[in-house]
């Protein structure tokens, strides 16, 4: 039977790095006879330089129509000064909230052949492999209303609303638990619950589901604390699971524990894990188009997609094995390149990978 993947490249660095994960899913696809076909579509600032919106119809009724989705990344300065309505993350964050993907799976783990590449001394991430599940279509990103309005005295005052249903928080608490156990069976829920009521709420929630799960050990933290946590002690966190800016933030920092933003994959998953798998780096304009960027998160991204949206573990963890492989071998991109290695770019790294194959 054929799986469908819709990819979508978008802006920045984007085309290439993706174009390094469908050599690799090429050959997997061979490897393991899994009958993916691939089509791809425009996102972000390539769909409004060609459409005039970050997200045509036609490309939202082919998301949802295939069986997964693979994003390079969106935005750049180009598109900078658009109305907001329409700027390249918007199509994105359409995508996330019309395909009600809401569970993001972003592994922060730490390949031992990169400890030195962490800012962070080695004994303290070493071993490290924490899974951040952010709440992805609600929360301040989505809340209404929101603006920039113009008050009686003349002055211009922007506005969000924070705000989660007590169904929205469940069904991302039910997830996080899930994932915790089938790990270490620890799931730390961040919020802001001492100044914030929307994150009260989230706590009390978070405290309701406990019970059914009682093999998982759960604990509460500020998300203050939580950032500073993550650089201090990082290995103390198995699961964490937040809101959507908390996540947003908190898996930027988790991130550089690894090395490099270069380095984290992402699911982003509907109630049936039918899902969208991008790198969580952004599409960063200003090494575009210069064989220089990692493409080892989008690459790991796939392997993301083969085991929660096509069943295929054997296949995603071949992808895994071989990213390792290659980190063994010595090759490196410039973002994690460190003394006695072998510095490479985007396309001979991709190429790298599917030699480990
Ligand atoms: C991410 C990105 C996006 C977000 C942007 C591009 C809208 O930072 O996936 O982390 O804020 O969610
Ligand atoms: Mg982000």
């Amino acid at each position: 039977m054929s799986k469908s993947i819709l990819v979508l490249p978008g802006d920045g660095i984007g085309p290439e790095i993706v174009a390094q994960a469908l050599k690799v899913l090429d050959k997997i696809n061979q490897q393991f006879d899994i009958g993916m076909v691939f089509e791809e579509g425009l996102l972000g600032g390539a769909a409004i330089d060609a459409h005039g919106v970050p997200l045509a119809d036609a490309t939202l009724a082919r998301a949802r129509a295939a069986d997964a989705i693979l994003m390079g990344s969106v935005g750049g300065p180009k598109w900078d000064k658009l109305d907001r309505a329409i700027r390249p993350e918007k199509g994105l964050l359409k995508l996330r909230s019309e395909l009600q993907l809401f569970a993001n799976l972003r592994p922060a783990i730490l390949y031992p052949q990169l400890a030195d590449a962490s800012t962070l001394k080695p004994e303290v991430v070493s071993g490290l492999d924490i899974l951040i599940v952010r709440e992805l279509t609600g929360g301040i990103y989505f809340g209404e209303p929101r603006g920039i309005r113009t008050l009686a005295n003349g002055e211009r005052e922007g506005f969000n609303t924070y705000k989660y249903s007590e169904s929205e928080i469940e069904r991302i608490g039910r997830n996080a638990f899930e994932m915790a156990m089938k790990r270490n069976k620890r799931l730390c829920s961040v919020d802001k619950a001492n100044v914030l009521e929307a994150t009260v709420l989230w706590r009390e929630v978070m405290d309701r589901l406990a019970p059914e799960y009682p093999e998982v050990s759960l604990s509460h933290m500020y998300v203050d604390n939580a950032a500073m946590q993550l650089v201090k002690a990082p290995k103390q966190f198995d699961v964490v699971v937040t809101g959507n800016m908390f996540g947003d933030i908190l898996s930027d920092a988790a991130a550089m524990l690894t090395g490099s933003i270069g380095m984290l994959p992402s699911a982003s998953l509907d109630k049936n894990r039918r899902g969208l798998y991008e790198p969580c780096h952004g599409s960063a304009p200003d090494i575009a188009g210069q064989n220089i960027a990692n493409p080892l998160a989008t690459i790991l991204s796939a392997a993301m997609m083969l085991r929660y949206s096509l069943d295929q573990e054997p296949a995603a963890q071949a992808i895994e094995l071989a990213v390792s492989k290659v980190l063994d071998q010595g090759q490196r991109t410039g973002d994690i390149m460190s003394a006695g290695m072998t510095q490479v770019g985007t396309d001979a790294m991709g190429d790298a990978v599917v030699a480990a194959l």
